[in-house]
Order: C-alpha cells, then structure tokens, then sequence
C-alpha cells in the first residue's frame, strides 16, 4: 500500500471477493458486510443481474462518448424520469461531480431566467457535499475544508434543521438551497418535520431551486426509490450516485424541464452515460424500482432499527437515527470506538463517523436472517460495554 497516497485510514483487511452480503479475503476470514462500499454495494456483491448486465455490455461496447446517440443512456435516462417528478438527466461518474453539475445548473438558471448578481447557494452545518471545489465549498464542515482555501465565492451555510436561520439568509441573490433529506456523512441526521417543506417554500418564494443531494439516499437505500418521495417534498434538481450503479462509478443530477439550464457546451464529462456504466444502472434499477422490493427494505429497515432503539435504551445519553437501511446508533465518544471494535472483531462490518456513532448501510438485498446475526453482534457489543460500565462503577 506504500504508493497509494493515504487519504483514507484503512483497518488492516483486504476482501478480495463478494458473495450477497459477505465479503471474503484470502486468509479464509469472511465478514458481514453492513456498510456494503459506503452505502454503494446495493445488491450486494456479485448480484447476477448486475454481473451479467456488466459482462454482457463489456462484450458489446463500452465507451464511445457523447458525441454520438447513446442509445442505452437514453433508455436509463427515461427510467430515471418514468420513476421520479424529473425530466432531464445529465450523466456522470460520481457524487461529487452530480453535485458539480447542479451548481452549475443553478447558478445558469438564475443567470439565464434573473440577470447576474443571483448567484448563492446555502447549505448547511454537518453536510457532505464531495471533495471537489464545488461540492467541498457547499459542503459546511470547517474540517475538511481546511488547508485548502479559499473556497469558491457565493456559499453560504445555515444551521441544519434551523429553518427560521436558513430564511434569514435566503433571498434575491440566492440561486439554489442545496440540502441532503437526511444528512449522511454528517452523523445520519433526519431533519425536523416541516424543515424541507420549509426550503422549499423559501426557494418558491425568491425564484431559487431547490437542490436535493441524494447521493446516498437514493436508489432505494430509505426504501424509497429516493428519499424526496417519502418525504414528499419535491426538489427542482437531484442529485444521484453510490447506490444507484450497484458499485459501478456513476452519477446522475436530475433536473425539472424548466429549469433544465445547461445547453450544448456548457457541461461535458467523457465517460459520463456510457454505455457500460448505463448497463450497471440499468440492472439496479430493474431489481430496485419495484414497489415490492422498496417495502422488504423498508419492512427489515423497521426490524433494524425497532432493535437497535431497544439497545439504545439500554445505554445513557444513546440515540437511534435514520430512514429504512441508512441508520445510526450514537453511542457518543467513549462507548462507539468500543462497539466498532466489537463489530470488527465479530466480523460485522459496520462504519464509526465523528467518532461518535455507528453508521450502517447493508445490501438492500440484505436477508432478515442477516439483519437478525447483525443484531446478535451489536446485543453482545451492548451488553459487553454495559458490563464494563457496570465492574468500572463497582470499582
Ligand atoms: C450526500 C453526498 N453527496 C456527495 C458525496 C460525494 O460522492 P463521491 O464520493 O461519489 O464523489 C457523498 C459521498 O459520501 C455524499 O454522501
């Protein structure tokens, strides 16, 4: 690993294959995968419907860039329409850069509809937007900002959940709220009822459009084809990635027709909507935009969560957060390291964001029975750290 450079602290295991909802490495250790690539893996691994979409497409072409009819990204693109309120989609390889493309979208459409001097985008404390100066500028954690100033004119960040605050900086120049229906990176945070209906209200009322960051909430991950529907609050734009290729790099921004700003030149990516990314989103789409499959991932995202909120009694100050197979145990600074621990250690894997809380994100395909022997591992971690708690308190 010397000559990759070390942006992300790695945990000393190496999976070389995939089966459903395990990962495997070479040293016969297997692992219950319930963080499944960061809320990406979405049928899990080795899928067959994804593979054989993969394979087949790989053997019929793979790039030949947009200066020519797609007819694959065509049909994914009226797919993603048929099943959302959008309808235009512009294609490209991640989140960060779906992102990328909704600002830019934004700041045309006022351009184009209002004159210059509309230009703000606001978002929000605790948010992840991507690691481009877009998305990074947008994205309001003073953390991973720092060293890389100065970041891009016209962002400015509200307290997430404070509407009253987000009001008080919304206006004539404001061209976009941008805003994850449920935080991801952030901590998992589930804003306050009224909040979204809220910024919606505000853009409608300055001319401004609303940005939903969907990146890791859509393609079914709260059990909804994308959160917004279940929330109901319609955005103007959307943005779309991790799941929705089942692992394969892809990103879609969703716009609404009249707002749908960005003409011939203005925006461009090489891979962006090629036939075999478009493959991957095809088969993802054909397994998870089925009402049937939504209700099973919201149906074990009840089972998870009604048994993680049993545990979370069961510890001070613990607290349950999330939608369908996105949640969250906070279990706060001291006792969440542990559990992580205790999770690696029984081969459930799971992710510790801000060192305070637990994320997780199975396979949508994840069965019961695994959400039943994840649940065994974290009612063992529980009751380890309370008896722990309980011989320290005795001492
Ligand atoms: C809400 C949200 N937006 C954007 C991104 C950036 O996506 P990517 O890492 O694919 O660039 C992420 C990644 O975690 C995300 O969660």
């Amino acid at each position: 690993m010397q000559a990759v450079m070390e942006t992300y602290k790695r945990l000393g295991i190496a999976p070389t294959s995939g089966q459903g909802s395990w990962l495997f490495d070479d040293e016969g250790n297997r692992y219950l995968d319930f963080i499944a690539g960061i809320a990406t893996n979405s049928l899990g691994h080795g899928h067959p419907a994804l593979v054989e979409a993969i394979k087949e497409q790989a053997e019929k072409l793979i790039h030949c860039s947009n200066l020519y009819e797609v007819p694959i990204q065509a049909e994914v693109a009226e797919m993603l329409t048929g099943a959302t309120d959008f309808d235009r989609v512009f294609f490209c390889n991640s989140g960060t850069e779906s992102v990328e493309a909704a600002i830019k979208l934004a700041r045309k459409h006022a351009r184009t509809q209002y004159g210059p001097g509309k230009h703000e985008i606001l978002s929000f404390s605790r948010s992840f937007h991507g690691r481009t100066y877009g998305g990074l500028s947008a994205t309001a954690q003073p953390t991973l900002q720092e060293g890389f100033g100065p970041m891009l004119d016209g962002f400015v960040h509200a307290p997430f959940g404070d509407l009253e605050a987000a009001k008080e900086l919304v206006g004539p120049q404001t061209a976009a709220i941008l805003v994850e229906p449920i935080q991801g990176e952030g901590g998992v945070n589930v804003p306050p009822e009224g909040f979204l209906q809220g910024l919606r209200e505000a853009c409608d009322e300055h001319g401004a459009l609303l940005i939903f960051d969907e990146v890791q909430t859509g393609a079914g991950r709260t059990g909804h084809l994308y959160a917004y529907q279940g929330v109901r609050v319609v955005p103007d734009v959307l943005t779309s990635a991790k799941g929705l290729g089942g692992g394969f790099p892809v990103g879609a921004m969703m716009a609404k027709e009249e707002c749908a700003a960005l003409g011939p030149g203005n925006h461009g990516s090489t891979f962006g909507g090629n036939p075999l990314a478009m493959a991957a989103v095809k088969a993802v789409l054909s397994v998870v935009d089925e009402e049937d499959f939504l209700e099973e991932v919201r149906f074990k995202g009840a089972i998870l969560k009604n048994a993680l909120e049993a545990l979370a009694a069961r510890v001070p100050g613990a607290e349950v957060r999330g939608e369908g197979l996105l949640l969250a145990l906070d279990l706060g600074p001291e006792l969440a390291p542990r559990m992580f621990e205790h999770c690696l250690r029984e081969g459930v894997l799971v992710n510790l964001i801000g060192g305070t809380t637990l994320r997780l994100a199975p396979p949508l395909t994840v069965s019961r029975t695994e959400v039943r022997a994840a649940l065994d591992t974290f009612r063992g971690g529980v009751d380890t750290l309370m008896a722990a708690a309980e011989t320290a308190a005795v001492a």
